[in-house]
């Protein structure tokens, strides 16, 4: 069996004629397939602004700052994330605080960020940044109630969940980073994730204010725009109104990201399949998959499971040709992090993170990989089982 990795992208022919066809036209970069991305994402989200960006840490970055993130500010975030959820905060000079995850959910409990809040004066924190980890779409709802009781501001890192939903409490279907409920909402394009640019990421939000402020810093503050600057007269000019970053997707990036999208909801369609292949292999088995009830609007990014003797599975599979991962080594626990902000404890971050492993979940994966995969596992606990 060749090697399967946990993520890969799926590259069509029409994904490459696209390229192509970029390549051979005027604009490699700030051309006019920047803002058809960002409206058609837009229109897939149903979200009404959106901004692409060079990658879904250059959005975490921008977003924190069009959001007002500066020195001392405090922000509270999941310890099961990737790293760059909790960094874009230290970016601006603020101090990112840690909450413990559902165990139900893996994704940040509310009612622990509710216990936080309640602990501190008004005004102690600026702003939450949850999480749909794995794909499963946090209740933004809930946290939108939460976050005005005490004037904060939500930024959704939606990387793992374009095209996932969850429903309000009157029933209505409210998609990932739709900016209903956050006031910004993030993407990335890495090959591992559903829509693939090779780098890229997008911001998406309904509000105007933050959408121009984000346009501003994405190319280095600088604006052409004769309704925004004072002299307009000669037409080279330009003015630099704040300190921006050249953080710009290039058009050969956006054309991928296009065609891709014409093919997102199959391609959803695809992971669901593949994860409810997993859920009927390992009913009634040792192997726990913690999102198996949870699955309505679950994107599936990652299909997790919970297991013991993981460190021996993961040898094991990767003796047979089969790559998981881990997701995540909790962020309180990562050497930088502790060296600033000392020794910390998330109980149910900590013993998620001792048994968790990602198994092999991407469009492209055939039945009969999954067949393996799912053999080489069960098998593996039969043989220690019979011992
Ligand atoms: C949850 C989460 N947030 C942010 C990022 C950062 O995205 P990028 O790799 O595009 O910078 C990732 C990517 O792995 C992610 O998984």
């Amino acid at each position: 069996m060749k090697t399967i990795p946990y993520g890969k992208q799926h590259i069509s022919e029409h994904d490459i004629q696209a390229v192509t066809s970029v390549l051979r036209d005027d604009f490699l970069t700030q051309g006019p397939k920047v803002q058809e991305f960002e409206q058609k994402f837009a229109s897939y989200i149903g979200s009404k602004y959106a901004v692409a960006v060079s990658n879904g840490t250059a959005a975490l970055h921008l977003s924190a700052l069009a959001l007002g993130v500066h020195e001392g500010s405090r922000v509270i975030t999941s310890p099961i994330t990737f790293a760059a959820s909790a960094n874009c905060i230290r970016f601006c000079g603020g101090n990112i605080e840690f909450s413990d995850i559902d165990p139900n959910t893996l994704c940040l409990d509310v009612d622990k960020v509710r216990k936080k809040l309640e602990a501190a004066p008004k005004g102690t924190y600026q702003g939450i940044i949850p999480v749909d980890f794995a794909g499963y779409a946090v209740d933004m709802e809930a946290f939108r109630k939460l976050a005005d009781e005490y004037g904060m501001w939500i930024l959704e890192d939606s990387c793992h969940a374009p095209g996932g939903f969850f429903k309000t409490q009157n029933g209505s279907q409210q998609n990932c980073g739709n900016g209903m409920f956050a006031d910004a909402a993030i993407f990335s394009f890495h090959p591992v994730k559903h829509i693939a640019c090779g780098e890229g990421g997008m911001i998406t939000t309904n509000n105007q204010k933050i959408y121009e402020k984000l346009l501003l810093l994405r190319s280095h503050g600088i604006t052409k725009d004769p309704n925004k600057i004072k002299n307009n007269k000669e037409g080279w000019y330009y003015e630099m109104q704040e300190l921006g970053f050249n953080y710009r997707i290039p058009d050969i990036l956006c054309a991928l990201g296009i065609s891709q999208l014409k093919t997102a909801k199959a391609k959803l369609q695809k992971r669901k399949l593949i994860a409810e292949r997993y859920i009927r292999a390992f009913k009634n088995t040792s192997v726990k998959v913690p999102l198996a009830n949870l699955a309505e609007g679950n994107a599936f990014h990652l299909f997790v499971i919970q297991i013991e003797n993981r460190l021996d599975l993961y040898n094991h599979l990767k003796e047979h040709n089969i790559l998981c991962q881990v997701h995540y080594i909790p962020i309180h626990q990562l050497p930088y992090y502790s060296k600033l902000y000392g020794s910390q404890s998330f109980p149910e971050a900590e013993s998620y993170y001792q048994s968790c492993l990602s198994l092999p979940i991407f469009p492209s994966l055939t039945q009969d990989e999954q067949e393996y995969i799912i053999d080489k596992i069960t098998s593996f606990y039969s043989q220690k089982t019979s011992k």
